[in-house]
C-alpha cells in the first residue's frame, strides 16, 4: 500500500525555479564569511586545487546520485532509505536529525545577519560584543525560525519558489555589484595576494585535503538528502547532470565574488583579515563605517548574507518537512508548526550562548560545541551513509535510469559513487573523529 502524502508530492512549476532552489540551497553563509577566510588561511590559490577536485570528484557525482534517486521514487528522505529494507528508515530519521541540529544553530546566525541589516539600515553602529550581550539575538533567533517555517509551511510552489526566484538574482546582483566596487579599490591587489597567491607546500598537509572536502560538501549542500528532497519535485525530462554543473558553477561563483569583495575592503581600510563571525559583524562593519556611501553598502552586504542564509534553511527545513508529512501523514502546516516548535527548543540554547546569558558548555559556546560537533563530523558521516545505502545496499540502477550520459561517464558515476567517494569519506571521517 502507497502512504499517505506520496501520491500528491508537489512539483517544480520549472527547470529554472529547481535550480535557483538548489543554488539558494548551496549558496550560504559558507561561502560569503567561510569560504574566503578558509582559502586565505590555507595556501591562497593552491587550496583551490583540493577544492576543485573534491568538488568534481566527490561532491558533484554525489549530488547527481542524490537527485537521481530522489527523482527515482519521489519519496522524502526517510521513505527513500526504508527502500533498502523498513530497518533503515531510522538512518533516515539520523540524518534528517543531523540537518535538524545543523539548523537550529544556522538560524541563530542568520538572526545575527537580520539584525546587522536592521542596525545599518536604521544607522546604528553595534559593535558585535554589545549585541551580543543583550537578549536581541534570541528575538532574532526566533523571527527567523519564523520567517523559515512561514515560507515552508506555504508549499513548494507558493512558499519555496517565489522566495528563491526573489532572493537568488537579488543576491547575486548585490555580490556583483560589491565586486565591481571593490576592484577599483587601492586595498585589491594586496587582498587578491592573500586571497589567491598559491603555496603549494600546504598540499602535503592531510588536514587541508579533508577541510576542502569537508567544505565542499557542506558548500553544495551535499550528502544530507536535501538534494533527495528537492529531486522528488523534479520533472522527468530535466537534465540532471546539467543541472548539477550549473548549481556547482554558481556555488563557487558566488564563493569567489565574496572573497574578492572582502579582501579588496579588508585590506583597503588597513583591517586583519579574520574569520567567521569575527569578519562579517566586527571587521567588515568597521570598513563600512570608513568608506564613502558605507552605510549602504552595510545594508546591501547582510541583505546579501541574509537572503543567501535564509534560502540554505529553507532547503534544510523542507527536507524535514517532507519526511514528517510522507512518513506520518500530517499536513504541510502542521508538519511545519511542530518543527518550528522544535527548532526553538533545539535552537535556544545557540541563542543563548551568544546573548547576555554567555550559555557555556564545559567552557565552549554552544553554538561553537555544535558546529564543531555536528556541523563538522556529522556532514561526512551523513554523507557516507547516503553514498553506501543507495549504492551498496540497493541494488537497482537508478543512475542509469535518471542520468543520461554516454557509457563511459557513467561508468565514471558508477565507480566514483560506488567506491571513491565512500572510501574518501569513511577516512575523513575516522580522521576527524581521532582528531576530537
Ligand atoms: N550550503 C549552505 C552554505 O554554504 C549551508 C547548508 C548546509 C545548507 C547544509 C543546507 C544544508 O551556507
Amino acid at each position: 500500500m502507497e502512504r499517505r502524502g506520496v501520491k500528491e508530492l508537489e512539483r517544480w512549476s520549472s527547470r529554472l525555479v529547481f535550480v535557483l532552489a538548489a543554488i539558494g540551497s548551496a549558496v550560504g553563509i559558507g561561502n560569503i564569511w567561510r569560504f574566503p577566510m578558509v582559502v586565505g588561511q590555507n595556501g591562497g590559490g593552491a587550496y583551490l586545487i583540493p577544492y576543485f577536485l573534491a568538488v568534481v570528484g566527490l561532491a558533484i557525482p554525489l549530488m547527481i546520485l542524490e537527485m537521481a534517486v530522489g527523482r527515482h521514487w519521489r519519496r522524502n528522505l526517510v521513505a527513500s532509505f526504508g527502500r533498502a529494507g523498513k530497518r533503515f528508515e531510522i538512518v533516515g530519521w539520523l540524518i534528517c536529525l543531523i540537518v535538524l541540529l545543523i539548523l537550529s544553530y544556522y538560524l541563530v546566525i542568520m538572526g545575527w545577519t537580520l539584525a546587522y541589516m536592521l542596525f545599518s539600515l536604521l544607522g546604528s553602529t553595534v559593535t558585535f560584543s554589545s549585541f551580543t550581550s543583550s537578549l536581541e539575538p534570541l528575538a532574532c533567533f526566533l523571527i527567523s525560525v519564523l520567517a523559515t517555517g512561514l515560507i515552508v509551511s506555504l508549499g513548494v510552489n507558493m512558499g519555496i519558489e517565489r522566495t528563491v526566484s526573489i532572493m537568488i538574482p537579488f543576491a547575486f546582483l548585490i555580490l556583483v555589484a560589491l565586486v565591481l566596487f571593490c576592484v577599483r579599490l587601492p586595498g585589491f591587489h594586496p587582498g587578491m595576494d592573500f586571497f589567491l597567491r598559491p603555496d603549494y607546500s600546504i598540499l602535503s598537509r592531510p588536514g587541508v585535503w579533508s577541510a576542502a572536502i569537508g567544505q565542499a560538501f557542506f558548500s553544495l549542500s551535499v550528502g544530507m538528502g536535501i538534494l533527495i528532497t528537492y529531486g522528488a519535485y523534479l520533472e522527468d525530462d530535466m537534465d540532471i547532470p546539467q543541472s548539477a554543473l550549473i548549481i556547482t558553477f554558481s556555488d563557487l561563483l558566488a564563493a569567489m565574488l565574496a572573497g574578492i569583495a572582502i579582501f579588496s575592503l579588508v585590506f583597503t581600510f588597513g583591517l586583519e583579515p579574520a574569520a567567521g563571525a569575527e569578519l562579517a559583524f566586527t571587521t567588515l562593519p568597521r570598513a563600512f563605517e570608513l568608506m564613502p556611501y558605507g552605510q549602504i553598502f552595510s545594508v546591501a552586504f547582510f541583505a546579501l548574507l541574509f537572503s543567501a542564509a535564509l534560502t540554505s534553511s529553507i532547503s534544510m527545513m523542507e527536507m524535514n518537512v517532507a519526511a514528517i508529512m510522507g512518513q506520518t501523514g500530517a499536513s504541510r502546516k502542521r508538519a511545519s508548526i511542530f518543527l518550528m516548535i522544535l527548532l526553538v527548543a533545539l535552537g535556544t540554547p545557540s541563542a543563548l550562548s551568544y546573548s547576555s546569558q554567555d550559555l557555556r558548555f564545559f567552557g565552549s559556546r554552544i553554538l561553537d560545541l555544535l558546529d564543531a560537533t555536528v556541523g563538522t563530523i556529522g556532514l561526512p558521516i551523513a554523507a557516507l551513509l547516503v553514498a553506501i545505502t543507495f549504492r551498496w545496499l540497493i541494488d537497482d540502477d537508478i543512475l542509469a535510469g535518471q542520468v543520461h550520459l554516454s557509457e563511459r561517464w557513467l561508468r565514471a558515476l558508477r565507480t566514483l559513487t560506488k567506491y571513491v567517494i565512500p572510501a574518501a569519506l569513511l577516512l575523513i571521517t575516522a580522521a576527524m573523529i581521532m582528531e576530537l
